[in-house]
């Protein structure tokens, strides 16, 4: 159960991914933008990290054109670990080392074959606990200073 959204920068990447997923069998719902129109990509980051804290998504997927402002926007609410990643390596590491709970992509940055390898490599990862349990409760421990 995959929650993915996007502003108009990231929406063709975020449908290609949409439907990628869909046919490997994922149930993936979908929190716009719902065609290429204009939107804030704070307000697309919000409702996916809510539905992923609430436990209704496993995991979400935010695609905006560079993918930095949307996951800005999303390690903005506590309880959110979103990792910008443009390679397979940083996506297996941001699952196993820090545990991210999003994943972000930059739609006008990273091709939709290599954007598809990042997102399978995020899923098929494990996050390893141990002493990256420990930095990974530090990392909360900051959202109360
Ligand atoms: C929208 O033009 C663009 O600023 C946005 O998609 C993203 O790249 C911001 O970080």
């Amino acid at each position: 159960m995959i929650a993915i959204g996007s502003d108009h920068g990231g929406f063709e990447l975020k449908e290609e991914i949409k439907t990628y997923l869909t046919e490997k069998g994922y149930v993936v719902k979908d929190f716009g933008v719902q065609r290429e129109m204009s939107v804030d990509y704070p307000d697309i980051a919000h409702p996916v990290c809510m539905a992923v804290l609430k436990g209704e998504y496993e995991r979400g997927i935010l695609v905006c054109g560079t993918g930095i402002g949307i996951s800005i926007a999303a390690n903005k609410i506590p309880g959110i670990r979103a990792a910008l990643c443009g390679n397979c390596y940083s996506a297996r590491m941001a699952k196993q080392h820090n545990n991210a709970n999003i994943i972000t992509l930059g739609g006008r940055v990273t091709g939709t074959d290599l954007a598809k390898e990042i997102v399978d490599a995020w899923l098929e990862t494990k996050f390893e606990g141990g002493r990256h349990q420990t930095r990974v409760d530090k990392i909360h421990g900051l959202e109360n200073k």
